[in-house]
């Protein structure tokens, strides 16, 4: 992504200009009010770590590179950071966290030489899209620094913008330094910014912390920035810049994502029949034409092929879905991939490394679990097939077992094309049954099967005539 974006640029020949820009994000803090033994900006957005959002959108808008600022949590912020991000994204620590002034001095080191602008956002701001950094970096033009502002009926712990009479900002104010007319203002500061790297490094090198917290304040270079040249503006609306403090607000903003998604896929060509009820990560992919029905649930990197029908109830977890399928209400399944026009459900359960080719079908109460199924296969009802490699044109009766665990290890099952496997039977791995083969109902296979032979393991029927009665009168004697 970033190779291609570069590749990108090259080939535009753009050179170093005021749309270059590096990125800062703010994640050092802890998060107190999320009460919650992870660090704040780990907690998920769709899916997603919320720290990943931001860094997302500093992308998308164009960062040549980003810089984490990390704190609490460090080592699983950065693992989960690099584990979604491979190039573009380095991290600089703050180790104390001493205001977010400090935390851009902290950040400075990673910028070194950098002579561009540099865009600063809080860590805790997911549902910021790339579009208002880009409409920011327009609103600086030259001067040295611009913000983002919004409206808020409740602005009680937001830091308020401050203008003078020719509306032009002048300041920001934190909330607990406010006089009581300054609480009145209702424009607030989200904490997003665009700066030039020399007036970043000169500003913060003044920041002196005499304010009711004793920390170095980011929000003092707006006041410098006014008497320096000017400060530039745009107001955004506060739905896409709400900051997360605890965990009604991460759900809110988890909701909120939520319906963006789903309307940029309805907008795509999916029909979504129940938004309230439907949930897809933001890592999941849904083509033209598939169906979503209620309470659906994608997550992780699903994919889902273009056609496809989910239906009520589906939870998938990295599962790759191909055109045309249609997974039937209730399958749950995880780490698996179904064949194009293949079948799953009602209440079928693929474990992961399950493989459905195309046309197979598997049915209500079969559990799968690193089984691959070929093409047209089928297991309608109540089967287990675990650690199993099964061909083509397989019909796997009602009640199958595949008994792949002795208590130590875990054995194959190999049932070869077109072999037909009788209702009730079980399968003691490693065993194959050859292709075209037939196991009788209720047989335990013990022994491998040659191809086209009929395996049958169950005793001999007797009927023995009028015993029934007999054996009643007999019972009812004793009792
Ligand atoms: C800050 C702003 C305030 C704004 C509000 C928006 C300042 C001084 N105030 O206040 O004007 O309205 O955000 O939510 O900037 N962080 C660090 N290191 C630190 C302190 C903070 O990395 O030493 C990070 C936090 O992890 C968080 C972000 O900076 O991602 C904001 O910190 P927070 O403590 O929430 O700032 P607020 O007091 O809310
Ligand atoms: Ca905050």
């Amino acid at each position: 992504m970033s190779e291609q974006e570069s590749d990108q640029t090259s080939r535009r020949g753009k050179t170093m200009s005021e749309s270059d820009f590096e990125a800062v994000v703010l994640a050092a803090g802890q998060g107190t009010r999320m009460k919650s033994a992870l660090p704040k900006v780990l907690h998920a957005i769709a899916g997603r770590p919320m720290v990943a959002w931001p860094i997302e959108a500093a992308r998308q808008a164009g960062a040549k590179g980003v810089v984490v600022v990390v704190g609490h949590g460090r080592e699983a912020v950065m693992e989960a950071v690099d584990a979604r991000f491979e190039t573009g994204v380095r991290s600089a620590v703050q180790e104390e966290q001493n205001g977010t002034g400090h935390a851009l001095r902290c950040a400075l080191p990673a910028l070194e030489g950098f002579e561009g602008t540099v865009v600063i956002i809080y860590g805790d701001v997911p549902l910021m899209p790339a579009s208002a950094l880009t409409a920011l970096l327009a609103a600086r033009g030259s001067r040295p620094l611009a913000l983002v502002t919004a409206r808020i009926d409740d602005a009680t712990g937001y830091g308020r913008i401050l203008r003078d009479d020719e509306g032009r900002v002048v300041g920001i104010r934190e909330h607990r330094d406010c006089s009581d007319s300054e609480l009145a203002i209702d424009e607030m500061n989200p904490g997003i910014y665009a700066v030039d790297a020399a007036f970043l490094r000169a500003g913060l090198s003044r920041l002196e912390a005499d304010n009711d917290q004793g920390e170095l304040y980011l929000t003092d270079l707006v006041a410098m920035a006014a008497e320096e040249g000017g400060v530039g503006d745009v107001s955004w609306d506060i739905a896409d810049l709400v900051g997360i403090n605890d965990r009604w607000q991460l759900a809110m903003a988890d909701d909120a994502m939520r319906t963006r998604i789903l309307e940029g896929l309805a907008r795509s060509g999916v029909t979504v029949r129940d938004p309230r009820s439907t949930w897809v990560g933001g890592d999941c992919e849904v083509g033209p034409d598939a169906t979503l029905e209620s309470g659906v649930v994608l997550r992780g990197k699903t994919v889902v092929g273009e056609g496809a029908r989910i239906d009520v109830g589906c939870v998938l977890t990295d599962v790759t879905v191909a055109a045309g399928a249609w997974l039937k209400p209730y399958t749950v399944a995880t780490e698996s991939v179904i064949g194009e026009g293949a079948q799953t459900g009602p209440f079928s359960h693929l474990r992961p490394a399950s493989v459905l080719g195309p046309d197979a079908r598997v049915g209500n109460f079969v559990e799968m679990k690193k089984t691959t199924l070929g093409r047209g296969s089928k297991a309608n009802h109540l089967a287990y097939l675990g650690d199993g490699v099964v061909g083509e044109g397989v019909n796997i009766g009602a009640g199958t077992i595949f008994c792949n665990y002795d208590g130590f290890r875990k054995h194959v099952t190999t049932l070869e094309d077109g072999a037909f496997i009788g209702s009730d039977s079980q399968l003691i791995a490693p065993v194959t049954v050859g292709a075209g083969a037939y196991v009788a109902t209720g047989t335990t296979v013990t022994r491998d099967v040659p191809a086209d032979a009929l395996a049958v393991s169950r005793p001999r029927q007797k009927n023995k005539e009028g015993y029934a009665s007999r054996l009643k009168a007999r019972l009812k004697a004793r009792s």
